[in-house]
């Protein structure tokens, strides 16, 4: 066959092209002709049974989506020409899959329990995360006892975690979602990530000095949020407990970092500290000591639960054949929906205050692993990569962007996340009334999903004619729906939203575990901060006459002299 017919043959037939052919013949078929059973077929229940997965306490419905079992065969082909098996051993074999970085990735083997053989490759990465582990241990378990004392002998009743990204986002999101778990522990975490103060300064009112310890975690040790964030945390208890801030720092600071030597050098005792590898990563890192926030809210065993649903999520993944493998199916119908259907924004919809931030930690997780334009073969990709996502507590929302969805020009996909039991043991009375109130959400989240998908469609008969239509239905969805939230509940969640991760990056040729997009915005901010600061300038910055007239409208607000550069 000459090159000319061989090249046709081979456009025509990859995974991909075949895709793209396959969107052609969904077109005509809508969500409603896809979910229902017409004329006595039962397409429509066999969709959903073929379409819904239960894992342990998590039930995942992916029936909402717009796609066939065509497309499901279709997508898994295309997993498996991207050599998905073999990246994925490479992942937990402890290969340098962070490319760009010359580095493993193996925040699974913070959570590999020590009763486990690890995967060869793993072995020496479990060993050094266990080893860390009781240490943090050792810690929460001092608090926890009344014996860690403050620099004027109280006990610790406070920890204000400080840091920012996957120093924060994660341990944050944890602590919110378990926050209403009956604990033994009498310990108050409270997170400050903002670098403008505006978490730190209302502890500050309400703390005792006395009696609140600082955690500084901070993978690079470098972050300035962070590193500004302790200096006024710092400045406050030395002040108020009149002592000096090396005192401060002997009796009230625990460091979590991969630079031991720069942790020592801020002034953080060596049993202090607790030290992970750089083969975490920062967004991965909730399951290493950057969790001990957790810990000491929830106790270590609660630690070690979430430890655990995250472990039962991994091999899974590592186990399950791909058209029952959860994190491969979300990671192929994200793609699916951004690469094909062209569908570039993807909100997540917790249906569950305490998830509240869901969102953010996932904007972090998936925008900053594979936000990116540019493969692993240094070129720049020719497809569309990770859509923007957004998102905000459903109740909430439904009174805020619902009506874009339903009536918009926008095609949004979504995740919704809900929790089919809250266990609240109140009085009777109150009891009742929150069954009512968690009942009133599922039910929301389910019409919600069905509308979204249905649109018109889902109008009651009785009501068709009497109710205003223009519901454009055909937003795929998908519905998360957990028995209850516990620990191992919100490990397997987040565990699972990894593997997605790393597989969509497969899927479209990614480093996953880099983020050198966020480097030049730091560079700029240093001089502006300089600047603004009336600082010598490190380096001097590329002027424009818009950033000059914000600099120099401060200038005058402060009585300052006006920014040289371009004239106004
Ligand atoms: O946003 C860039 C980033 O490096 C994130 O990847 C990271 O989670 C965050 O900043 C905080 O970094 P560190 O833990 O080193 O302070």
């Amino acid at each position: 066959m000459n090159s000319s017919i061989t090249s046709i043959v081979t456009r025509i037939h990859t995974p991909v092209s075949a895709l793209h052919a396959h969107t052609e013949s969904l077109k005509a078929q809508s969500m409603s002709d896809l979910l229902s059973d017409d004329a006595g077929s039962t397409s429509g229940i066999r969709r959903a049974n073929s379409l819904a997965f239960t894992f342990g306490n998590l039930h995942i419905d992916l029936s909402k989506q717009r796609l066939t079992t065509n497309t499901m065969a279709l997508l898994k082909e295309w997993a498996e020409s991207c050599g998905l098996a073999n990246k994925r051993q490479a992942l937990f074999a402890g290969k340098k899959v962070n490319t760009t970085e010359k580095r493993a990735a193996l925040h699974m083997a913070a959570r590999w329990p020590e009763t486990e053989t690890p995967p060869v490759g793993m072995e020496e990465a479990v060993a050094c995360c266990q080893q860390q582990r009781e240490r943090m241990a050792e810690m929460v378990n001092r608090v926890h006892a009344g014996k860690w004392y403050g620099a004027t002998g109280q006990w610790v009743t406070d920890i204000v975690h400080i840091g920012v990204g996957g120093s924060d986002l994660g341990p944050r999101l944890v602590s919110e979602a378990l926050a209403d778990r009956p604990s033994s522990e009498k310990v108050a975490v409270h997170y400050v990530s903002t670098m403008d103060g505006s978490q730190l300064l209302p502890l500050m009112e309400r703390l005792n000095p006395a009696t609140t310890l600082l955690v500084l975690a901070s993978k690079s040790f470098t972050t300035a949020d962070t590193q500004l964030n302790v200096k006024t945390a710092l400045a406050w208890l030395s002040h108020a407990l009149e002592v000096d801030k090396a005192t401060v720092c002997r009796h009230q600071l625990i460091g979590v970092s991969t630079k031991p030597d720069k942790m020592t050098a801020f002034g953080i005792p060596e049993s202090h500290q607790l030290v992970f590898k750089e083969w975490i990563g920062g967004r991965f890192s909730l399951w290493s000591p950057i969790g001990i926030s957790v810990a000491m809210q929830l106790g270590f065993d609660a630690f070690e639960e979430l430890l655990a649903g995250a472990h039962a999520m991994d091999k899974h993944f590592l186990e399950a054949p791909i058209e029952e493998n959860l994190p491969t199916l979300m990671a192929l119908v994200g793609a699916w929906n951004c690469q094909f259907l062209n569908i570039s924004s993807h909100a997540v919809l917790p249906y569950d205050g305490r998830l509240k931030s869901l969102p953010a930690y996932l904007q972090q997780l998936e925008m900053e692993s594979n936000g990116k334009s540019v493969g692993l073969d240094g070129r720049s990709v020719t497809h569309t990569t990770c859509p923007i996502l957004w998102g905000d507590v459903g109740p909430n929302a439904q009174h805020a962007f619902y009506q874009l969805l339903h009536q918009g020009k926008h095609t949004v996909s979504a995740d919704l996340v809900a929790v089919a039991g809250r266990h609240v043991s109140t009085s009777e009375n109150v009891d009742r009334s929150l069954k009512a109130q968690e009942q009133l959400t599922l039910a929301n989240c389910l019409a919600q999903s069905q509308l979204l998908a249905l649109g018109d469609d889902a109008i009651p008969i009785a009501l068709r004619g009497h109710m205003a239509q223009g519901y454009r239905g055909n937003q795929p969805n998908s519905v998360l729906l957990f028995k209850s939230l516990d620990p191992a509940a919100m490990g397997t969640l987040l565990a699972l939203y990894e593997h997605k991760v790393f597989v969509q990056s497969v899927l479209w040729n990614l480093n996953p575990f880099d983020q050198p997009g966020v480097e030049l915005g730091k560079c700029l901010a240093t001089s502006l901060y300089q600047t603004l600061a009336g600082e010598p300038l490190a380096q001097q910055n590329v002027e424009d006459c818009g950033t000059n007239q914000l600099l120099n409208k401060v200038m005058e607000w402060r009585n300052k002299p006006q920014h040289k550069g371009c004239s106004l």
